[in-house]
């Protein structure tokens, strides 16, 4: 079967179709016949996925492209002329994150069951989740396209250095992908190991791990809020049980700073229930500000992280990135009143549902960068809020503990399933560290050039 364009494009037409019709369907009092064309239509829509899905599994293997049925997905995005590689010269000015969810064969890159280094609540396969859609999607830039990862490519860079990931859960959820995707490339698992011989669930404090044969660590640090959270000074009201010192950095900052690679998050906890509801109180100097709100404390704390990295970071050592707020999916109400994420199963390619605070979240942090925009950052951004948006399918909703399923309205809809999106923040990662490492080389080669001359 070879599809022409024409018939290809007709194909997504009726595809994006069905959708349209799903939603007009939702705003009108749907009459049985609808109804029935419509749980029709979508048997059909899962058939084809399903099938399809079941035929790569048969064969045992995965060829890449091979799947004639899901060759009206690859298509090649919005800009028909040829893309560019962003390690070469020419992909200098792309901007990675803008871009599209493209399905891939290939994916996922590891398999959880292969992996060691995973908390239960990612393992959502072997906690019973059924779909394996989510793990397939593959982040295509509009305007260049990325290096494929290779592990032992990203472990040589890293031999003798030092990864750190410092920031709420859903950083170490990122960390322990990435140390998923980098063992994936060794053979003796024995080599990677915890210094302190500390286990991986559950653990409050930090982690290093070692890869022995390459003499560097991955290191995470629980700091949710990176600033300091300590007990208050004294003669604060009763009330008061901690405050946040919006103007000094965690304590474990010492041991960032000197890192290779430091990869900072934070925002998930920048809300009413886990600061003031709990007795958290913010501080600066030594002022407590009782009446301060969280967004205003938060947007303090960002201007904190920021004058750290740029006064008190060797950033010719240290590439550090800041990564943007991940979003969360609840649908129908939120962790508290029972939002629901479980009956995702795929990306949503039009337009989003992501809850309005994600947005506030983003804009906290983008207004204080344009306030900077005069002085030149001397670190990167991990700007994947946008297209971890679309990705509504990949939460650990009820399949985040190991014996079975969660109650419905006991979801986690904002942590991600492993593999899953979280390696595709990865692979950027990757790319913007090779990156560096050949304009690095590019730089020293031309002043060789020179110096010969
Ligand atoms: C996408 O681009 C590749 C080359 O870049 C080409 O071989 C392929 O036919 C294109 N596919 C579609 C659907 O346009
Ligand atoms: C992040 O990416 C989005 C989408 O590509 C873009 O609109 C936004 O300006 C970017 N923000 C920053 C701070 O780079
Ligand atoms: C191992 O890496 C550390 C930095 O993380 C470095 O100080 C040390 O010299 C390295 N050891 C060897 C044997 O290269
Ligand atoms: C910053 O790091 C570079 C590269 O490691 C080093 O050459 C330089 O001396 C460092 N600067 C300071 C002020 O420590
Ligand atoms: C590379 O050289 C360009 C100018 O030739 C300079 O602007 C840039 O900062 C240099 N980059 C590094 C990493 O040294």
């Amino acid at each position: 079967m070879s599809n022409s364009p024409y018939q290809q494009d007709h194909e997504k037409v009726q595809f994006s179709e069905i959708f349209k019709k799903f939603k007009r369907l939702r705003l009108f009092e749907p009459s049985v016949g609808i109804l029935g064309f419509f749980f029709v239509t979508v048997c059909v829509i899962c058939c084809f996925f399903y099938l399809d899905f079941r035929s790569v599994i048969n064969k045992g293997y995965i060829v890449p492209g091979k799947s004639e049925r899901f060759m009206w997905l690859h298509v090649n995005g919005s800009s028909p002329n040829r893309r560019v590689e962003f390690l070469g010269e020419d992909g200098d000015g792309c901007d990675v994150f803008d871009g599209e969810w493209l399905w891939d064969e290939t994916y996922p890159l590891y398999h959880s069951k292969d992996c060691s280094f995973l908390d239960e609540g990612f393992r959502c396969t072997e906690n019973g989740r059924p779909d394996l859609f989510y793990t397939k999607w593959r982040w295509q830039p509009k305007n260049c396209n990325l290096p494929r990862f290779d592990a032992k490519m990203m472990l040589e860079s890293l031999r003798n250095k030092r990864l750190v990931f410092a920031g709420d859960s859903i950083g170490r959820n990122q960390w322990e992908s990435l140390l998923c995707m980098l063992s994936s490339a060794v053979s003796n698992k024995d080599s990677i190991y915890e210094v302190n011989g500390s286990p991986i669930t559950k653990h409050k404090g930090f982690l290093v791990f070692k890869f022995r044969d390459y003499n560097c660590t991955m290191e995470y640090y629980r700091a949710p809020f990176l600033v300091l959270q300590s007990r208050p000074p004294a003669g604060v009201p009763k009330n008061v049980r901690l405050t946040l010192k919006l103007d000094q950095m965690d304590w474990n900052s010492g041991k960032w700073r000197d890192a290779d690679m430091l990869v900072l998050n934070m925002g998930h906890w920048w809300n009413y229930e886990k600061t003031l509801r709990g007795g958290t109180y913010f501080q600066e100097g030594r002022e407590v500000k009782l009446e301060m709100r969280v967004e205003q404390a938060y947007h303090r704390s960002i201007e904190t992280v920021l004058q750290w990295i740029q006064n008190k970071v060797n950033t010719s050592k240290t590439q550090v990135f800041f990564r943007t707020f991940a979003p969360v999916h609840f649908r129908g109400g939120d962790w508290r009143t029972g939002g629901n994420c479980h009956l995702e199963t795929l990306p949503e390619l039009g337009s989003s549902l992501v809850p309005p605070e994600t947005w506030a979240q983003y804009k906290v942090v983008a207004d204080v960068l344009s306030a900077n925009s005069n002085r030149a950052l001397k670190f990167n951004i991990l700007n994947i809020t946008r297209m971890s948006a679309q990705r509504k399918d990949g939460h650990s909703s009820v399949y985040y503990q190991p014996s079975k399923p969660a109650p419905l309205r006991l979801q986690d809809c904002s942590h991600w399933c492993l593999p899953g999106v979280p390696d595709s923040w990865n692979e950027l990662l990757y790319a913007l560290l090779l990156k560096r490492k050949t304009k690095k080389t590019h730089n020293l080669s031309s002043y060789r050039a020179h110096s010969f001359r």
